[in-house]
């Protein structure tokens, strides 16, 4: 499913979900639509389907996937869940978190959804297009967020279009995604302590060691819109585009009333708009670390970070 040319987009009702289990199931690409942002699907179980995602984010192959499932039933097909992992599950799925937990041997995944590593990741989404998808297909998704490797996440139809147009099947077109960053990913040890890898919507009362690249998508430079970004910016120089917060106006506002979750929410909108625009820097005002801030200002210092 290579070279392809011509990619649709579909309302995320019934039929456009009917539509994406066939183009799924033999083996195809379809963006999804989740609560955090949109995924770049295939079927997790077939080398050839998830080969085809890599090739058509040109994402470096030692960057595992996450694999999306219905439940915790059926991620306990795929990894050992210990008691821990298991209560993480039960209060947060379906939503915006992903567990990595040691990987079962005979899980029949695709070797490259999980790059080698001992471990897998796990997410249950709570988006309605994406559950409805889930229940309608007998395998598990892989699915990276649907841009190209590096790159702005998104959060339209919109967004995906404009990164892989004409490198994948189908986008389902389920509106704006609404907690706007990706799942907060947690590692569950054998001990049962557990480490955050990147923070999310979703607090869990852990923050990580700081400087693990375990979740090698945490390297410095990612999110990025192509331009110098400036943070903690309070006005804009001539040659910048301003995205704004609580009392900085700008160009644009992530939240004109300093709300975390709105920001989060438009965040990688505000970063595309920027992206656009004609002038050749982007300022982005103080967002403070609170909630959900922790998770944007995380993003925004790797879409601040020279890509060497
Ligand atoms: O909200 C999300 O998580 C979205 C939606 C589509 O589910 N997905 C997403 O995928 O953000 P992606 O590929 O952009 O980021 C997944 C992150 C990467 O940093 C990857 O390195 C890490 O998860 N990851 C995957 N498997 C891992 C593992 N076994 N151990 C540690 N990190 C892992
Ligand atoms: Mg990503």
């Amino acid at each position: 499913m290579s070279g392809k040319n011509v990619t649709d987009m579909v309302l995320a009702d019934a039929e456009g979900i009917a539509r994406a289990a066939r183009i799924l199931e033999s083996g195809g690409l379809v963006a999804v639509p989740t609560e955090t942002v949109y995924g770049l699907a295939a079927r997790a179980d077939s080398a050839e389907a998830v080969a085809t995602i890599y090739a058509a984010k040109g994402r470096p192959d030692f960057n595992p996937l996450i694999v999306h499932v219905r439940d915790a039933a059926q991620a306990a097909e795929y990894a050992e869940f210990s008691p821990a992992a298991l209560a993480l599950a039960e209060a947060h799925w379906p939503g915006p978190l992903t567990l990595v937990l040691p990987r079962r041997g005979d899980a029949g995944l695709a070797e490259a959804v999980t790059a080698q590593l001992p471990t897998v990741a796990l997410r249950a989404p709570a988006h309605p297009a994406m559950r409805a998808l889930l229940e309608a297909i007998e395998f598990p998704l892989a699915a990276p967020s649907a841009n190209r490797s590096g790159f702005i996440s998104p959060t339209t139809a919109a967004h995906v279009l404009a990164s892989l147009d004409g490198r994948i099947d189908l986008v389902l077109d389920g509106g704006p995604t609404t907690a706007g960053v990706e799942s907060t990913i947690v590692a569950v040890r054998a001990d049962g302590s557990i480490e955050e890898l990147r923070p999310g919507p979703l607090a869990v009362g852990v923050q990580g060691g700081g400087g693990s690249i375990e979740a090698p998508g945490q390297l410095a430079s990612h999110y990025a819109p192509g331009k110098p970004v400036r943070l903690g910016a309070t006005e804009a120089e001539p040659d910048e585009f301003l995205i704004g917060f609580g009392p900085v106006e700008g160009d644009v506002t992530l939240s004109a009333s300093g709300d975390v979750n709105e920001a989060a929410a438009r965040l990688y909108a505000c970063l595309h708009e920027a992206a656009r625009a004609d002038r050749p820097r982007i300022a982005v005002a103080p967002v403070p670390e609170k909630g959900v801030g922790r998770a944007i200002n995380d993003r925004l210092r790797r879409a601040a970070a020279p890509a060497d």
